[in-house]
């Protein structure tokens, strides 16, 4: 129960989601489908009711990292397709339930293809992934149309879908995204012409949505450009995304004066006799590590983090704060009074965090609130996630 958690919340704008989705829908036009890209818990967004939300505005159907979040989201009441990404292992269980509640797996080869043949039941609906640069998972562009027609005649599977996932560096030379969009679009080519229909094909994430138009095929599957997280690029400069992660923030758990005086070098951070701390809820545990920018705000004023963040709490430095107290409100990103702290701010501040690793790295005891959504209407309890709507209208 939120309530009785430690006071740590991250603020979400539905109604920038519900644009972004829109936005999408808008740039590749009606013909092609979207499939939104809700891997990792939507990126820490919260799974269910960001699938409802971009289901409401624009995109077709979900895509997501495991079975379990597919299950997750038909418990919830999604109907839409969803395509379960390549990476879990394709076992029976999962066969088993991928049956039970009309999901769509991918085969990343021809073996994976035959386990999964072996185990289904009955017929399941499959997507075939190809590597196309990435060097990840999915076929070899050199062989994968052979491939896919050995795979096509093996028993109980139905090939909806081919998807690859191109390697867009920032800066990415276009001709590497050509080459890479080249070897996928071939593979289409020839299994179609060899009878094979595929009613699905798909090449687009953000990066690519970001630097080309020609490379949408008849679907795409962007992630964070649904939460407003736009790759460097040409092609989207035209169009609004508007961020969805509005705030982190957390409540003063404990404010004092420090009275040391003695073993002054051995503080587990600079101190003075008389200093003013606070303490916050927030620690390693909930991310602070990889989403402060070494300051936060209290009272409309900047405070700086003291001394190496502990699992469930840090401290800050009052001392221009002097009026501070215990339960006030503590920004570690977003606005208050006429200060900010940015999402550049914290980047600034960390060598690893890319922006669309912010929220990723946000614990899941951190409260999702969920602000100015579309429609409150129908939303049944997030299963599993202790999900808080507030201030729909
Ligand atoms: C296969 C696939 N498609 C699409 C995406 C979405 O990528 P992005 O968030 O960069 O749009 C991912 C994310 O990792 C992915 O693995």
């Amino acid at each position: 129960m939120a309530v009785l958690q430690r006071p740590n919340r991250i603020e979400i704008d539905l109604s920038a989601l519900a644009n972004n989705a829109a936005t999408i829908r808008n740039i590749v036009g009606p013909q092609v489908k979207v499939w939104a890209a809700l891997k990792a818990n939507a990126y820490g967004f919260g799974l269910e009711v960001v699938a409802k939300t971009v289901l409401d505005s624009g995109a077709d159907a979900i895509a997501v990292g495991d079975v379990a979040a597919g299950v997750r989201l038909r418990q919830y009441g999604v109907a839409s397709p969803i395509l379960v990404y390549a990476g879990g292992l394709l076992t029976r269980p999962a066969a088993d339930a991928a049956e039970a509640h009309g999901l769509t797996l991918t085969l990343p080869d021809l073996a994976a293809a035959r386990r999964v043949s072996a185990r289904a039941a009955r017929t399941l609906k499959v997507f075939v992934k190809v590597d196309s640069g990435l060097e990840r998972l999915g076929l070899d562009p050199a062989d994968a149309g052979e491939q896919i027609m050995t795979i096509a005649r093996l028993p109980r599977l139905v090939i909806e879908g081919l998807y690859t996932h191109l390697h867009v560096p920032p800066g990415c030379p276009p001709p590497y995204a050509q080459w890479q969009f080249e070897r996928f679009d071939r593979v289409v080519t020839q299994v179609r012409r060899q009878g094979l229909e595929i009613p699905v094909a798909m090449a687009a994430s953000s990066a690519v949505l970001s630097i080309s138009r020609t490379m949408n095929l008849n679907a795409v599957d962007p992630g964070r450009l649904f939460y407003g997280l736009v790759p460097p690029g040409e092609a989207l400069t035209a169009f609004e995304f508007r961020p969805v992660l509005t705030a982190i923030k957390t409540q003063l758990a404990q404010v004092k004066t420090l009275t040391r005086t003695e073993f002054v070098e051995l503080a587990p951070y600079p101190v003075r006799s008389g200093m003013r701390i606070g303490i916050l809820p927030f620690g390693r545990a909930d991310g602070f590590n990889q989403i402060n920018s070494g300051e936060v705000l209290v009272r409309g004023r900047r405070s700086r983090l003291l001394g190496d963040v502990a699992i469930e709490h840090a401290r800050i430095d009052l001392t221009d704060v002097p009026d501070a107290q215990p339960e006030d409100e503590v920004v570690i990103l977003g606005c208050q009074g006429t200060e900010a702290i940015t999402v550049e701010d914290v980047a600034a501040n960390q060598r690893y965090v890319g922006q669309a690793d912010l929220t990723l790295a946000i614990g899941s005891d951190v409260e999702r609130v969920y602000l100015r959504g579309p429609t409150a209407e129908g939303l049944p309890t997030a299963a599993g996630a202790d999900a808080r709507v507030d201030a729909w209208s």
